[in-house]
């Protein structure tokens, strides 16, 4: 177990992380108990706030089991607002803070909090002259709670609404729990001691944090709070924080590792010069100088954020910190040092000044409104014949050229993130997709099409099961990692796993600059456009369109391949139309979601590249109509399943036109046999089972679409929430893992820091 070196750590943090201590450790005076000594590897109770769940103990088969993994924190979301001789009143101020929590609501919804200044700062006031505590106010619930909350809380401190602020920073959090209640205490911000001299909110996993909450203690710490933020003060795990105190009035310090963190920038910030830092010292500041070349540092305000979505309103001009930066904001500018892990990573270097980029955000402010919809997720549903040809445009080539010989020489798909790589690929060992959820099932949906064009065999793998058997993985291997997000940590872990067994590692992401997407060799954005909605739809069917281009791009030298790619490439062309046909089905399922509302549970039967589609339907309705359903791989029907098939239970069976068709009238066959409750998906004018549709393997990208219609509907019947689905968040930046990987640098070099590079 290694701990953070705080004698490095650049000024303001290394204050607070060992401010209450008082002193400073060396290294090699800090002694962190062995995992052994974290608790007994059985509890006879799990406590929860509704109740206590027994545990069944076992004998075990191995004389002494390994330590239990260590509880990690989930994905939150953070958000500061930073003005600077930009006058806000504090309403605005509130304002902006809550808005910033609302766009990154999908992250985590069961509680919330925020910190503003209690006063404004005197102008005459001294550098670094204590201000009065800051005022907090946080709970559980969603932020409409934390708003209402903070309505009564002003009026009851009698804090004028109307106070304007030149200088101000605030800090706000929405939380989503796992260890830890949803609670007032618990919530964030969390305050360094009683006088609440610093405040941080954080996202992210703080692995060693029972180990140093005991280490701390030891040393009389007292902690408030359950969480592992409060133990931040060693940070070991992945975490994005943003922290304010009273002793440095105006001024916050984000940092990040793991955890997305970016900054958003609107006015003139000075940058600020740093001296080279003292061997074992501390960084000197040097004075606020000017960004860009004579311009004067002025009037601006900084937009802190753990999703680009919260900062697009007010600006597109972002940097995106990368892992362990740290940023300095205050007065007219801005610092960004890096403290880089030396080697294995068992030391970290002085922090030093890094230049960081302003990048563009080219997300436009309606990805992040519903629209005329009333949901996310249905806005998301109906976006998809847009979505997908989204992800096609000026990658695919939908017109063939009429001379035979341009024929055999045309690309008609281009992924210039991918195109050097090709090769490789091609002659590897095996390609093995792996990701969690809905991003499993879509390469579930087009593995038989890599398979069929590019004769390499493929493995599919969900990020958790690969790492818990730690699978083989060569050199040879090509993985490509699928992720929405790409911030999933079982499919980030993943990643650095085979990245240390010497993978050629591809990332198939939604989200430019994620960590998956800077950690992979090479890659293909998805480009499905910003998904809000916590379950996962439009993503899902660029997912499938995305490794079909793939499929395709790497089977272009293939002339026995050639008719075969021209159909799906005609295929796909005729996507989006077939989608939109697909969504005139609205009324019509949710008329059957109105028959099935009341229903406990839900069967779906698919086979082939069906099968998926079986998967993924039953996902969305578990997810967000909270119904019990179950997809099946209609093959394996009679080897169990059919146990359960009676009058009552509902079973939906994808019967479209594909191979697998004369099977699946086989099953529809013995279900009806068995007086099952039918409820058949089939091509249009299909005569066998009540016909045409286009190359098999997009199909699954049109017959989603009506089982998540269908899941939609049944949320709203059910009375569920549908974008805030419970206890589940979108980005998943938590796993069970206890980070241990041990993971060496790929062989490969460095991975491309700004993602995958040309499209
Ligand atoms: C379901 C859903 C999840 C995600 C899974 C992986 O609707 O959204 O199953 O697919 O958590 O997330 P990403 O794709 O972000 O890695």
């Amino acid at each position: 177990m290694t701990c953070l070196r705080i004698d490095r750590c650049p000024a303001i943090l290394a204050k607070w992380l060992w401010h209450p201590l008082g002193f400073v450790f060396e290294r090699s005076q800090i002694r962190c108990p062995p995992p052994a000594a974290l608790g007994p590897t059985l509890l006879p109770w799990i406590g929860s706030e509704s109740g206590k769940a027994m545990l069944l103990r076992v004998p075990s088969l191995t004389p002494s089991l390994p330590p239990p993994p260590l509880p990690t924190r989930p994905v939150c979301g953070i958000f500061g607002y930073y003005n600077y001789q930009v006058p806000r009143t504090r309403l605005e101020i509130l304002h902006l803070l809550l808005t910033g929590l609302q766009r990154q609501e999908y992250r985590g919804y069961d509680s919330a909090g925020l910190a503003i200044d209690a006063v404004p700062m005197a102008p005459d006031a001294a550098p670094n002259a204590p201000a009065p505590p800051a005022l907090v106010v946080k709970g559980p619930g969603k932020i409409v709670d934390l708003e209402a909350l903070v309505s009564r809380e002003m009026a009851a401190g009698g804090h004028d609404p109307a106070s304007r602020f030149e200088v101000h920073a605030g800090i706000a959090h929405t939380r989503w729990a796992t260890h830890g209640v949803p609670s007032t205490a618990n919530s964030h911000p969390h305050a360094s001691n009683a006088a609440g001299d610093f405040l941080a909110v954080h996202n992210g996993i703080i692995t060693n944090y029972k180990a140093l909450r005991g280490f701390l203690q030891g040393h009389g710490e007292v902690f408030a709070t359950e969480t592992d933020t409060e133990a931040m003060r060693m940070l070991e795990g992945a975490y994005g924080l943003l922290v304010k105190s009273r002793h440095h009035p105006g001024s916050l310090v984000a940092c990040k590792r793991g955890s997305p963190l970016i900054l958003g920038l609107r006015g003139s910030p000075g940058c600020v010069s740093v001296a080279s830092p003292a061997k074992g010292g501390e960084a000197t500041r040097g004075a606020v100088a000017a960004c860009a070349p004579g311009a004067r540092p002025g009037a601006w305000e900084c937009f802190v954020a753990s999703d680009a979505a919260a900062v697009v309103e007010h600006t597109k001009r972002v940097i995106v910190l990368e892992d362990n930066d740290l940023a300095h904001i205050w007065a007219g500018g801005y610092e960004i040092l890096n403290a880089e892990r030396e080697g294995d990573g068992d030391g970290i270097e002085a922090p030093r000044p890094v230049p960081r980029s302003l990048q563009t955000l080219e997300m436009e402010v309606s990805q992040i409104m519903k629209g005329g919809y009333d949901h996310f997720m249905q806005k998301e549903i109906h976006e998809q014949p847009e979505s997908v040809l989204q992800t096609m445009r000026g990658r695919v080539k939908f017109e063939r050229s009429s001379s035979e010989t341009d024929r055999y020489r045309e690309r008609r798909i281009k992924l210039g993130g991918l195109t050097e790589w090709l090769d490789t690929i091609r002659t590897g060992r095996r390609i093995i997709f792996v990701g969690c959820g809905t991003s499993y099932h879509a390469c579930l949906a087009a593995r038989q099409t890599v398979e069929e064009l590019v004769e390499v065999p493929v493995a599919l793998e969900l990020a958790s099961d690969l790492l818990d058997r730690r699978a083989p993985i060569f050199r040879d291997d090509t993985c490509v990692f699928v992720s929405q997000s790409g911030e999933t940590a079982d499919t980030l872990q993943a990643l650095e796993y085979a990245k240390s067994r010497g993978a050629l590692c591809v990332g198939l992401t939604n989200t430019v600059g994620s960590s998956i997407a800077r950690a992979t060799h090479c890659g293909v954005h998805v480009n499905a456009g910003c998904e809000v909605g916590v379950a996962s739809t439009k993503a899902y069917t660029s997912q499938v369109v995305a490794v079909t281009m793939v499929a395709l791009a790497l089977s272009e030298d293939s002339i026995a391949k050639r008719d075969a790619r021209d159909a799906v490439i005609d295929s796909l062309g005729a996507l989006p139309g077939a989608l939109r046909r697909a969504l005139a089905l609205d009324p019509e399922l949710a008329r059957l979601a109105g028959r099935l509302a009341g229903e406990t549970s839900l069967l779906l039967f698919g086979r082939g590249y069906n099968y998926a589609t079986a998967l993924e339907g039953a996902l969305k309705v578990k997810e967000v109509a909270l119904m019990h359903s179950e997809g099946l791989l209609a093959g394996e029907m009679k080897h169990g399943p059919l146990a359960l098939v009676d009058e009552s239970l509902p079973v939906i069976v994808l019967a479209t036109r594909d191979a697998m068709h004369a099977k699946m009238l086989s099953v529809i066959a013995q279900l009806r046999a068995r007086r099952a409750r039918l409820i058949v998906v089939a091509c249009e004018g299909d005569a066998e089972v009540e016909e045409a549709c286009g190359v098999d393997c997009l199909q699954p990208i049109v017959n989603v679409v009506p089982l998540q219609l269908l899941a939609y509907h049944l949320t709203l019947l059910r009375g569920h929430n549908v974008d805030q689905p419970r206890n589940l968040a979108k980005s998943v930046t938590v796993s069970e893992e206890d980070g241990s990987l041990n993971c060496s640098r790929g062989k490969r070099g460095k991975a491309v820091p700004n993602g995958f590079g040309a499209r």
